[in-house]
């Protein structure tokens, strides 16, 4: 991996003992699969010397319910102030008549954009023994590995002016998709950086043949080429990207793209890894922490009944390990060790099969931290 700004504060402050991470476990199944991790994440420590200070903050509905807002001040306070972020899921069905600035969901968008976490790595890779677990053939799936990097703090999601509005026709509504030429020379520049660690392969995501924003994304790509002779780079349009993350997966290795693509894309890219209870990811800003959280959502539908997956919870807090405390070896133990349960033959209920035996959360939760290797083991 290329070192993130982010990446090297985590290094320097490996020579403390202490990381301090803030922890958010949000609504739904966030609660239950951040608990495990959390205990996973003690476990971890216990084995390679590490003390971890968990710190707990309240985002989203439950923020909504007891603070009266979805990201309190606080809250904001308790991240800019600890190594790293470690977040749920935030949303659900009680909030969801709510207007937009007492929605969960704009407690996460506030959080991204006041750590300026503008990029959002989010791996995909296949593990073997899954293989079976994708609606996607095996021969397709199989050996699939690229990373989405997805700019997290710009675009639609954030572009003024937004809102409704009384046109002569009637009610209009009004979204911007507005990005400046440095955050996206930023984020394409850590998609060279990122693809020259890799395979040397980027793929830029664009609508250049109708968006503005997307014009200038490619200009600017084409511009930054020539710093990165050994990256290959390939343009391609978003509609048909989407064709073929599902037709022909292992053609990737970094794909980088704007806020609203990516968020699609991602969703997307997960049916090759069988369940969006398997993805992790990671946003990184220029500097201070980093915001860690499962791709999955809330899932208000299985919210109490102990079966949520928590591999997604695990993976991301290796990424936390990796990129931003800088316990590489300990994030790569815990890689293994969820790698190691599934090979065991190991499920929860939106991996296993007809017929096969599902483990609940704290199940696998505690099977994973059995498989955990310290630096004692070797
Ligand atoms: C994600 C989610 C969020 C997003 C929602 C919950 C606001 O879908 O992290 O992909 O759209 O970014
Ligand atoms: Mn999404």
């Amino acid at each position: 991996m290329a070192t993130t700004p982010a990446e090297q504060a985590g290094t320097a402050s490996a020579a403390r003992t202490v990381k301090r991470v803030a922890v958010l476990p949000g609504d739904g199944i966030g609660p239950e699969v951040i608990a495990e991790t959390v205990q996973l994440l003690e476990h971890v420590g216990a084995r390679w010397g590490v003390r971890f200070e968990f710190s707990y903050g309240r985002i989203g509905g439950g923020a909504i319910d007891e603070d009266g807002e979805p990201l309190p001040a606080w809250v904001v306070d308790l991240c800019r102030g600890s190594d790293a972020v470690l977040l749920g899921a935030v949303g659900g069905p009680r909030w969801d008549r709510n207007p937009p600035h007492l929605r969960p969901e704009a407690g996460l968008l506030g959080l991204r954009k006041a750590l300026g976490v503008y990029a959002n790595l989010r791996p995909i890779t296949v593990f073997p023994a899954l293989l079976s677990s994708s609606p996607l053939r095996e021969e397709v799936v199989a050996g699939a590995d690229f990373l989405i990097l997805r700019e997290l703090t710009g675009g639609l999601y954030f572009g003024q002016p937004r809102g409704r509005v009384q046109e002569a026709e009637g009610t209009a509504v009004i979204d911007t998709l507005h990005y400046t030429e440095r955050e996206v020379e930023r984020i394409l520049r850590l998609g060279f950086e990122l693809a020259r660690s890799r395979r040397g392969h980027l793929t830029s995501v664009d609508k250049a043949n109708v968006l503005e924003s997307s014009r200038l994304w490619r200009e600017v790509a084409e511009r930054l080429a020539p710093e990165y002779p050994d990256v290959t780079l390939q343009h391609l349009l978003v509609d048909n990207a989407a064709m073929q993350i599902v037709r022909n997966p292992r053609q990737f290795d970094v794909v980088v793209t704007e806020n609203m693509f990516g968020d699609i894309l991602s969703d997307e890219a997960a049916v090759i890894t069988g369940s969006i209870g398997l993805l992790p990811s990671a946003s990184l800003g220029e500097s201070g922490p980093g915001l860690y959280e499962p791709v999955h959502g809330s899932a208000p539908d299985i919210a109490g009944t102990g079966r949520a997956n928590p591999l997604a919870a695990f993976l991301t807090a290796a990424m936390m390990l990796r990129h931003s405390l800088g316990l590489p070896e300990a994030a790569d133990a815990v890689e293994q060790a969820v790698a190691a349960v599934l090979a065991d033959g190991l499920r929860t209920a939106d991996i296993a099969r007809e017929g096969e035996a599902a483990l609940s959360c704290r199940e696998m939760g505690d099977e994973v931290r059995r498989r955990i290797q310290g630096r004692d083991d070797v």
